[in-house]
Order: structure tokens, then sequence, then C-alpha cells
């Protein structure tokens, strides 16, 4: 569960997302999020600044990076969306997590064993919300 008191969230106020690599995938979420009622995106990340502005704008999200650091140093997001490559998935969660941010982090969550425990043991340690993308996850048939 995303612990609210940890994200400094008020009754009725909405999850402030980020969203970090701004792919195919990314596009998605972000059209998928906008049926989320307590949901918003204020932040949006790439290494592009001008990709990051056109994201921004194409979607109304009100702040853009060009570096995926300085969104974590946002202190306004309580989530990211890590929809990079999935070699870059635990460099760029484990950060987020050192920054006290909660993660929902794009499949695979790891390519490995040994990435996946790191990246539990540091969500362990920061008391963070992690979690891999994995949608079927929450179909009722399952
Ligand atoms: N597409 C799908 O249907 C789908 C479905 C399930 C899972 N996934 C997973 O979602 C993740 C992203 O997939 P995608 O299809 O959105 O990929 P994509 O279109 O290639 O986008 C990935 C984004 O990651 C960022 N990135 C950071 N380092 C990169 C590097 N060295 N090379 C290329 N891109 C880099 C880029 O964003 P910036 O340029 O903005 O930094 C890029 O736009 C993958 O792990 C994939 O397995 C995708």
């Amino acid at each position: 569960m995303i612990n609210f008191d940890k994200m400094n969230c008020k009754m009725g106020q909405k999850i402030r997302w980020g969203i970090i690599g701004l792919g195919n995938i990314a596009h998605n979420f972000v059209k998928d999020l906008a049926m989320v009622n307590d949901a918003e995106i204020i932040a949006v990340a790439s290494r592009n600044i001008e990709k990051a502005n056109q994201f921004a704008s194409q979607y109304h999200v009100k702040q853009a990076f060009g570096s995926y650091e300085s969104l974590l140093q946002c202190e306004e997001v309580d989530v990211v969306y890590i929809a990079t490559p999935h070699t870059f998935h635990v460099s760029v969660a484990l950060m987020a997590m050192n920054y006290k941010k909660n993660v929902l982090c794009e499949k695979p969550l790891g390519v490995n064993k040994d990435e996946v425990e790191r990246m539990i043991a540091c969500a362990r340690e920061n008391k963070v919300f992690l979690m891999e993308a994995l949608w079927s996850r929450f179909n009722p048939a399952i």
C-alpha cells in the first residue's frame, strides 16, 4: 500500500505523479491515468528538455525536467512512474527511492534476481512503495 502519511497527502488531495522516460509506454500511461480520479501528473522528465517540454505541453503537465534527477528533487512529486528501457530500471529506481520517492516501475522490474533484490532492499530501507507495473495483476479474472 502507498503510505499516504509519508507522502504528506491530505484528505481529498490527489496523488501527485512524475513520469520518467517519455517513450511509447509513457504516452499510454498518461492516457490511462487520466481515468483515475485521485491521481494527477504534475511533472515529467526526459534526458532532453525539449522533449520534456513538448510532452508536458501535449498533456497539460505543470512541470518539465531535462534530467531524471531534477524531477526526483521536486518535493511535490509523491510517486514516480519509470518508463525507461529495462536495463535502466534498477539505476533510476534506486535513485528515486533514495530521494524518498514511491516507485511504480515498468516491467520487468530488473533484469536479474540481484537487481530486484537490491530494489526491494532499497524500498525497505527508505520505507517507500515499490511495485512492478504489472497491470494483469489487477485483472479481476486473476
Ligand atoms: N511499449 C509497451 O507496450 C510496453 C509494454 C510493457 C512494458 N514495457 C516496458 O516499458 C519500458 C519502456 O518501453 P517503451 O516501449 O516505452 O520504450 P521506448 O519507447 O524506447 O521509451 C523508453 C524511454 O526511456 C528513455 N531512455 C533512457 N535511457 C535510454 C536509452 N539509453 N536508450 C533509449 N531510451 C532511453 C527515453 O526517454 P527520454 O528520451 O525521455 O529520456 C525513451 O523514450 C520497457 O522496460 C518496456 O519493457 C513497454
